[in-house]
């Protein structure tokens, strides 16, 4: 067992706090891995409001890259001195969803077995099975991905929640392509993945949508074609507009990607998705949230498919190296997603950036 600081969330709504937790040594299956980066994502904010379960308190972060320093007696995957990329999708391979091919829908993913705790002993929740706002954490082994150890720790490690979400919102589980427009509703870093994920598959248009200009320019510079401030048009009617100048006939987009997380939103993603699109929610709603007065003849009557898209359908082993090559590359820009490198005292501040806008992502570097 050894002792590191960390970012715990203690109670529903209270500021976080920088304390000293407990890490076991790794057992059977699992790694210790120390941090190097990790980005602040609003499912931590969300965990935090008490808006994803109360098994407060929370060891928060889960976007995070490191190198492994020790693992369980019988790990194999990887060894210590391996830069990885931590993911909240370690595959089991025996469920039913495995046992069928739909590795993306692993009901039973694993985790560390072990716990790690605050010192009086009280058991932590960690972020996702993560739990990476700390100097080093306690992961099963599964959720450790080597990638091109060349590559910048707070650039790649936002491939581990929010970019590999929304780049998999509009390829994966959107089926972004060639010939196909996609609209993207909420330009955080989650959205604007999404917008370089419909540029890596060559969609067009790629319209943005935000209420906040500050995100529809960063929007404009990963591949967006169109932009549209939802404060001042209306969104659907901009996005049906701006498909049927590209596109004879289409009265919407193809693919429709909610990355806000409230109803409205996805209400205005349902209606301007073109007959026999798609509608990909990647957003997350709190438990209290309704979609109100939708005719369900306009749920027959468009046709096409409404998803949500978890992870963006991504498995990390196949994808993460494909896109940290793609990063080395130059054809994906993940250097634009760190607006700024803070300490990890800075968590509840960045918090307080997310409702002010202008900040993509704000990476703990360690
Ligand atoms: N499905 C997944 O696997 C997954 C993974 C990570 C994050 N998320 C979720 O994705 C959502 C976005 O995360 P993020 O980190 O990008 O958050 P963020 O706070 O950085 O971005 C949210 C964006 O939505 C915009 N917005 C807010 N209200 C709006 C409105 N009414 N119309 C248009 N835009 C609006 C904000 O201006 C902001 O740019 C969150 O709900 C988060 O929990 C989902
Ligand atoms: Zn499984
Ligand atoms: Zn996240």
């Amino acid at each position: 067992m050894q002792q590191v600081k960390a970012v715990v969330a203690k109670a529903k709504g209270a500021p976080v706090e920088l304390v000293t937790i407990n890490v076991p040594d790794p057992g059977p299956g699992e790694a210790v891995v120390k941090i190097q980066a990790c980005g602040v994502c609003h499912t931590d904010l969300h965990y935090r409001e008490g808006g994803i379960n109360d098994e407060f308190p929370f060891l928060l972060g889960h976007e995070a890259a490191g190198v492994v320093e020790a693992v369980g007696a019988d790990v194999t995957s990887v060894a210590p001195g391996d830069f990885v990329i931590l993911n909240w999708r370690a595959v089991c391979g025996q469920c039913r969803a495995c046992k069928r091919g739909d590795l993306q829908y692993c009901f039973a993913t694993h985790n560390a077995t072990q716990k790690m705790t605050l010192e009086d002993g009280t058991e932590l929740s960690p972020a996702l099975g993560i739990g990476a706002f700390a100097e080093k954490t306690l992961v099963a082994a599964g959720q450790c991905t080597k990638v091109d150890p060349e590559a910048r720790p707070a650039a790649v490690g936002l491939l581990g929640c929010g970019v590999m979400a929304g780049l998999g919102a509009a390829i994966n589980t959107g089926g972004a392509s060639r010939g196909k427009s996609v609209a993207v509703i909420g330009c955080g870093g989650v959205g604007v993945a999404a917008i370089a994920g419909a540029a890596l598959a060559g969609s067009s248009p790629i319209i943005a949508v935000d209420i906040d200009a500050q995100k529809l320019e960063a929007a404009r510079g990963m591949g967006a074609t169109h932009t549209v401030d939802s404060s001042q048009l209306d969104p659907v009617e901009e996005i049906k507009r701006i498909c049927a100048e590209t596109y004879d006939g289409a009265d919407g987009a193809d693919i429709v990607v909610e990355a806000v997380g409230r109803p409205e939103t996805w209400k205005q993603a349902f209606y301007a998705r073109d007959l026999a699109g798609t509608v990909v929610l990647v957003g997350v709603p709190t438990p209290d949230m309704k979609v109100p007065d939708l005719p369900l003849i306009d749920v027959f009557g468009r046709g096409g498919a409404l998803k949500s898209s978890w992870y963006g359908d991504c498995l990390p082993d196949r994808d993460f190296p494909m896109l940290v090559d793609l990063y080395r590359q130059g054809r994906l820009d993940l250097d634009a997603f760190v607006t700024e490198e803070i300490g990890i005292d800075d968590v509840e501040a960045a918090f307080e950036k997310m409702h002010h806008g202008g900040v993509l992502r704000s990476v703990v570097v360690l």
